[in-house]
């Protein structure tokens, strides 16, 4: 794979910091008042849960859930190149540590693509009965969809491209870049 200054910049981590602080804001102002828990979706989440959290003027607590696709289903960056078309199962391979029962609930997810994952993740959620249940994407690939589904907060609508960085990794690597950056076809 290609050295790391192959990537080009699609969001700077200034425009992130942006949109974070804005997405905290809006959760505090619909919550006001209230309590809430936000459940971040390991390991991508991690770097944007912990900006957002600590944006928010609620009462908050977090978790985290691990998930990840059955053998059948190729990496993402194999999807996009292929365009692997089928099911596709989630597996669950860490569970919340507490109900969520008549709690606030927000999921939330460092990126939404063909909707397979945050579907899982709605339905097990629904499960616990919470109170309210919402989702927070910081990246969003309408294109991709295959399962009807939108995040309540999204920071941003990105084209149909392979990015890393922010908490976003290719095989593991990239995560720990501040921007959001594109790997390029080719
Ligand atoms: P979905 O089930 O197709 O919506 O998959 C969402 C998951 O795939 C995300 O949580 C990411 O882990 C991964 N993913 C999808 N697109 C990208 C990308 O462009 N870069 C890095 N990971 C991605
Ligand atoms: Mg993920």
């Amino acid at each position: 794979m290609s050295a790391v200054t192959e990537l080009k910049i699609l969001i700077t981590h200034h425009q992130i910091a942006e949109r974070v602080s804005e997405m905290a804001r809006q959760i505090s102002r619909d919550f006001k008042g209230q309590s809430i828990i936000f459940v971040g979706v390991l390991k991508g989440a991690a770097i944007f849960l912990s900006d957002l959290a600590r944006q928010v003027e609620l009462d908050a607590t977090f978790d985290f859930i691990g998930v990840s696709s059955y053998g059948n289903r190729p990496s993402p960056m194999q999807e996009l190149i292929s365009g692997w078309d089928s099911t596709g199962e989630v597996r669950l391979t860490k569970d919340v540590d507490q109900s969520m029962r008549d709690r606030n609930v927000i999921l939330v997810e460092d990126i939404l693509d063909t909707g397979l994952t945050m579907t899982y993740l709605k339905n097990l959620m629904l499960a616990h009965q919470p109170r309210a249940l919402k989702i927070a994407a910081l990246l969003d690939k309408p294109l991709r969809r295959k399962r009807p589904i939108e995040a309540d907060y999204v920071g941003f609508k990105i084209p149909n491209e392979y990015v890393v960085g922010y908490g976003l990794d290719y095989a593991e690597r990239y995560r720990t870049l501040p921007d959001i950056c594109i790997i390029p076809r080719d």
